[in-house]
């Protein structure tokens, strides 16, 4: 029997299967609408996602509604989550156990969500989602084909608060995919 939405939160705020269940605050399940066209998959909780239990709430997550708002999209039109749904403490990079461990629950979103478009916002997501050799640098905004889903990849919003420049070639990386999930 596969899982509902309710079985992979609850197996989520249980979940034992790396140790980083014992140091996070609050587990942060995907959020936005489960009839998405769109996921948007990034790599893991900060802190600030990590005390309100939500992705996306901190500064990054700021950046991220500017340019969804510059794309005349809203949360509620996309759905987006991480690959690891703890914050890891320090906000060091997930350790690969980590990652691999936390893999199904993104396996049983999109399973359920079924999305057409999924966007991987940087170079981890990317790299354990599309291909383990991608550069972000040269292929963000490129698009990739697996059964019925497309895709792709943009920067992540903390390279743009970083280096406010990227913020316009990931508005139009988010235009093109606004513009790909009008037309499939
Ligand atoms: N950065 C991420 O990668 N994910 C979040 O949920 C928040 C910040």
């Amino acid at each position: 029997m596969h899982p509902t939405w309710d079985d992979i939160e609850q197996h989520i705020s249980a979940c034992d299967h790396c140790p980083l269940g014992r140091t996070r605050h609050l587990p942060v399940m995907g959020r936005g609408s489960r009839e998405a066209q769109i996921m948007l998959i990034a790599e893991a909780p900060g802190s600030q996602e990590d005390l309100e239990g939500l992705p996306f709430v901190g500064r990054s997550g700021k950046i991220l509604d500017e340019l969804l708002d510059a794309c005349s999209l809203t949360r509620e039109e996309i759905y987006i989550t991480n690959i690891i749904k703890c914050h890891p403490p320090g906000n060091r990079d997930p350790k690969e156990t980590e990652k691999e461990a936390c893999l199904p629950y993104l396996k049983y979103e999109t399973f359920l969500l079924k999305p057409k478009i999924i966007v991987c916002l940087g170079r981890v997501a990317a790299q354990r989602i599309i291909s383990p050799d991608f550069k972000i640098t040269r292929q963000h905004g490129t698009w990739t084909y697996r059964k019925d889903c497309a895709l792709t990849a943009i920067y992540h919003p903390s390279a743009i608060l970083r280096d406010p420049s990227k913020f316009e070639v990931t508005k139009a990386d988010l235009l093109e995919i606004v513009r790909k999930r009008d037309e499939l």
